[in-house]
């Protein structure tokens, strides 16, 4: 089987968990603040302007929390993943869906900027930033992560709102062993408060805290993965540009936008007939998904169309990393009319 997602793994992450088991230090330590470091370098951040945590949703539920997000009028996508609702339940925030733009899986920027929003998320689905300079005097959290590594104006995303989040879950872009995740802000006062949210053992103060900690083990593949992160986009962008090549309709920036870099995090396949594409590739072998269906926007047809439609005409491919390119082929030849 050609599974839909596989981490790339070798012998340098093993080597790199093995050296973090044998110093005896296992928990949240040196190899954390150097992730972070590692981390601020590759996003063009001053060192101390990240917090690793144990996963894109605990950065996300950080950032609603050092924002104050508590009965706030909270916007996002109904298509996205589940955790942005829960990090807003989480938070007691109120949630106010908003639909996506026509032909993009990401929230339609127009209707937001009429929804009175108090914190905005916005989730670059799929590998594909959005230009929000026009909305500068709006908090916003980059949801990133589906987007490491991907650029506006040739800046990082991340760094163009209030506070940028991240994920290290397995398949995503980068994995710092299975679940992980990242907060950054060029604000050091919210560094410095989620920062004080994540040591939440022996303190002299009965604050609200949470254990939200990354351990050294995780950072340790994390930081192994980090400096692989440009060969990977480089695989993933050569793997996007074959399918493209031959023939297949893949969502894509607009070519006139040349502002955007995205990275591939997703292949996704536009089609009128999503499940005969799943049934047909499952035929010979190989994995593929409608990429986001969630509950709230099939129950709630007529309030989100472009979202719905999405979901109607979509497959997601695989593409990572260590996908070879016979597996390729192999997708290819029930994809393309020969
Ligand atoms: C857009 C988006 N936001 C948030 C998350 C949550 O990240 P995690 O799975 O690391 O908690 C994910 C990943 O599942 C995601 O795709």
């Amino acid at each position: 089987m050609i599974p839909h997602n596989r981490p790339t793994l070798n012998i340098e992450e093993e080597e790199a968990a093995i050296r973090v088991i044998r110093s005896g230090w296992l928990t949240q330590g040196k190899e954390v603040e150097a992730f972070e470091n590692e981390f601020c370098k590759f996003v063009g951040l001053p060192e101390g302007h990240a917090v690793a945590v144990s996963s894109g949703t605990a950065s996300l539920f950080l950032s609603l929390w050092v924002l104050n997000a508590k009965n706030k009028k909270i916007s996002f996508p109904g298509y996205v993943c589940s955790a942005l609702h829960h990090s807003v339940a989480m938070i007691s925030g109120n949630e106010n869906l908003i639909d996506i733009a026509p032909n993009s899986p990401n929230l339609d920027l127009s209707l937001l900027k009429k929804s009175n929003s108090d914190i905005t998320i916005l989730p670059y689905m799929y590998g594909i930033p959005m230009d929000i300079s026009n909305f500068k005097n709006e908090i916003i959290i980059e949801d990133c992560c589906q987007a490491l590594g991907a650029k506006v104006n040739n800046k990082h995303v991340g760094l163009h709102g209030t506070v940028g989040i991240y994920s290290f879950y397995v398949t995503k872009l980068i994995t710092s062993g299975g679940h992980g995740g990242m907060f950054v802000s060029s604000d050091k006062s919210l560094i410095d408060r989620v920062k004080d949210y994540r040591e939440f053992d022996d303190r002299q103060d009965y604050k609200k805290r949470f254990n939200f900690q990354m351990t050294d083990i995780q950072a340790a593949i994390g930081r192994v993965q980090l400096k692989k992160l440009p060969t990977f986009l480089q695989r993933r962008e050569k793997i996007f540009q074959r399918y493209k090549k031959e023939g297949l309709e893949l969502l894509d920036v607009d070519p006139e936008l040349k502002h955007i870099s995205p990275v591939r995090y997703r292949a996704i396949l536009k089609t009128t007939k999503p499940q005969i594409i799943i049934n047909s590739l499952q035929s010979i072998g190989v994995k593929s998904i409608i990429p986001t269906n969630e509950y709230i926007v099939s129950e709630n047809q007529s309030l989100f169309p472009n979202s719905f439609q999405f979901t109607r005409e979509t497959v997601s491919l695989p593409i990572y990393p260590s996908l070879t390119n016979s597996e390729i082929n192999v997708i290819l030849s029930a994809l393309v009319k020969k």
